[in-house]
């Protein structure tokens, strides 16, 4: 069912009776569902078909919600949800015991949870009076959802309904940082660039997200994600030489980068998404898992995306295009 955004009291309705609905934040569309019950949980692992030892992030729409989450909240947490909440920054605190649903946190001791920057997420979440567990609203190891019909070609007749909030703005999924240990550690670049962390909190450590790693701190980067079905390759400078090299080979190319460079190759490639202005990385970012998706459903052969430097925002975006890119 779509359900507009002034009928946000069906949606709670519908997350108070343990059903699962989509619904956008700042970021991209989550997934939700009541942190709280079992049975409805186990309905975002099911509608995803996620693996069941990745756990999900609980959303609040008031600070008053946490001390129902966790039995601590350091100085550094306080700081950091001071300064960047709401927003696209998860925390990693330790859970408060049977605070939540034992399959939110797939058995870990501690817990993540954000305060979305979305009038909508938040106006829902407060509605449905409970936290919200919600991960990215995509069948697992696709490309997260940045509109509700990218909810809908993934997940149309597994999930309640959707609440459509049109495009979201930042287009790539939160930071997630763990407060737990002694360094805080970035687990997952995102939406709060890692230089904006640090001015608040002073040094982190950032994690590389290794999916060889045998136990990875955050459990979700150990899977293949974001990745479309055709295989991607990150293109830097070179856009000549590799166009010329596979049309040699007889493929047929998908070009996702900014309107300078689309605009040398109209003749070469099948398909074009724009991802905006040269050195937009906001922007690219904004248009990044949109443009994969269309892309995909082209008959573009390999899909080239436009590489961005790894500082700020970039940092995300080069973490999700090198994760769509790597085939195993
Ligand atoms: O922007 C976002 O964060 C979106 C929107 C919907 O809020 N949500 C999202 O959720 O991206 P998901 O489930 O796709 O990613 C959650 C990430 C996973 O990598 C998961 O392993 C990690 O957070 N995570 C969750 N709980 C954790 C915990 N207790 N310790 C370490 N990592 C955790
Ligand atoms: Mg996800």
């Amino acid at each position: 069912m779509w359900i507009s955004s002034e009928q946000l009291d069906r949606a709670a309705q519908l997350l108070q009776s343990k059903a699962v609905v989509a619904f956008p934040t700042e970021t991209v569309y989550g997934l939700g569902a009541d942190a709280t019950s079992s049975q409805a949980i186990r309905g975002i692992y099911q509608a995803k078909g996620r693996p069941s030892d990745n756990p999900l992030i609980v959303h609040i729409a008031q600070r008053s919600q946490l001390m129902e989450l966790t039995t601590h909240v350091p100085p550094k947490a306080q700081q950091l949800m001071d300064q960047f909440w709401p927003g696209p920054l998860t925390i990693i605190l330790n859970v408060k015991r049977q605070a939540v649903a034992p399959e939110v946190t797939a058995g870990l001791s501690t817990i993540a949870i954000r305060m979305p920057d979305h009038p909508i997420a938040l106006n829902l979440i407060a509605q449905a009076g409970r936290p919200i567990a919600a991960p990215s609203a995509n069948t697992s190891g696709k490309p997260s959802p940045t509109t509700a019909q990218h909810v809908m070609d993934d997940l149309d007749g597994k999930i309640a309904a959707i609440v459509d909030g049109g495009e979201t703005g930042v287009g790539l999924e939160s930071t997630v940082i763990d407060l737990t240990s002694d360094v805080p550690t970035i687990l997952r670049p995102g939406g709060v660039s890692a230089e904006a962390i640090m001015s608040c909190i002073g040094p982190v450590e950032v994690t590389s997200g290794d999916k060889q790693s045998s136990a990875p701190k955050s459990p979700g980067m150990k899977y293949r994600h974001y990745s479309p079905d055709q295989p991607v390759w990150i293109v830097e400078t070179d856009w000549s030489d590799v166009v010329a090299k596979l049309l040699k080979k007889g493929e047929k190319i998908g070009i996702l980068a900014s309107d300078d460079v689309l605009s040398q190759f109209q003749t070469e490639a099948v398909a074009t998404y724009s991802l905006g202005a040269q050195s937009d990385v906001t922007q690219a970012s904004q248009l990044l898992y949109s443009g994969l998706r269309a892309l995909d459903k082209t008959e573009a052969t390999i899909i080239l995306v436009q590489a961005h430097p790894k500082t700020g925002l970039g940092v995300a975006y080069m973490n999700r295009l090198e994760k769509a890119s790597s085939q195993c």
